[in-house]
């Protein structure tokens, strides 16, 4: 075994997807490139170019919900805590609860709060957002960055996360789906992660009837793949990575799969 599939297999194992060499910085996204990347020049991607674009997508997802003092906010699948934190550094709010079923995740979201000005301000659960058993509510914004391709029931998920919104309570969702509803082989022939029941990623039009059946209104659906899709295989083949990450991208060439920001209130 190579240090990278020992790496990998690792990921895999226990969830410890930060410690890939495609992420860094503590960020587990794909990232948004818009403003980073010059499609036409043959610049290497640097490591902090690489953090700047999955801060860029945590700015992007927060800007279409902007908090602006005295919201709670809730982030489902916070990873290791590097987005919330960016959003301490950078938003108004009062109170954040910060969930994802990974406890080594959890564990190092806690570690990198404890010695920030903000300890008080952030409360770490360990808890799958699926059979969130914790008491959360009246909460203004529930947002979610590059987690929700991992639910299996999202249905269920999307249901538990109204229950802990207050009214006008705000969603902001960003990840990639499939843009038509495919049957589950053809997606689990395509995706590795899907066969090995990492991934669950279903189609942007069931999520859309899954958003209305929870009680969803003005659901706002924006494709950004163009901004996601091409920075991230190219700092991936830079990495001489696992190349099952080449699969998404080239189902985005395909038009299979788009990365999108969903935004809905109650
Ligand atoms: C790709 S990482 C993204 C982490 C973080 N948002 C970031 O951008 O750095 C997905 C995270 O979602 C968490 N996750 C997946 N399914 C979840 C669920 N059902 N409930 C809570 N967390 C979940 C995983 O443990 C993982 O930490």
């Amino acid at each position: 075994m190579t240090v990278d599939s020992i790496e990998v297999a690792k990921a895999y194992a226990y969830g410890a997807w930060g410690d890939l060499p495609i992420f860094c910085g503590d960020l587990i996204n794909f990232g948004y490139w818009k403003e980073l990347l010059d499609k036409s020049s043959d610049e290497l991607i640097t490591k902090q170019k690489k953090i700047e674009s999955s801060y860029a997508l945590y700015k992007y997802v927060l800007d279409k919900v902007k908090p602006l003092g005295n919201e709670v906010l809730l982030e489902v699948g916070c990873g290791r805590g590097a987005g919330a934190m960016y959003a301490c550094q950078n938003y108004s709010f009062s109170k954040m609860f910060c969930l994802d079923m990974t406890t080594d995740q959890i564990d190092c979201a806690k570690k990198k709060f404890e010695k920030t000005p903000f300890p008080e301000k952030v409360q770490f659960i360990n808890e799958n957002i699926t059979n969130l058993s914790s008491f959360i509510e009246n909460i203004d914004i529930a947002f979610s960055v590059e987690a929700f391709q991992h639910i299996e029931d999202t249905e269920k998920a999307l249901k538990r996360i109204k229950q802990t919104l207050k009214p006008n309570g705000k969603i902001a969702i960003a990840t990639y789906f499939s843009k038509n509803i495919v049957e589950d082989s053809v997606i689990e022939s395509i995706f590795p992660l899907v066969l090995k029941k990492q991934e669950a990623i279903k189609s942007i039009t069931v999520i859309r009837d899954e958003l209305e059946k929870a009680g969803f209104l003005n659901i706002e659906i924006e494709a950004i793949g163009d901004y996601v899709f091409y920075g991230y295989e190219k700092w991936v083949r830079q990495q001489n990575a696992d190349p099952c990450s080449y699969v998404y991208f080239m189902a985005y060439e395909r038009d299979i799969l788009d990365y999108y920001v969903i935004t809905a209130t109650i």
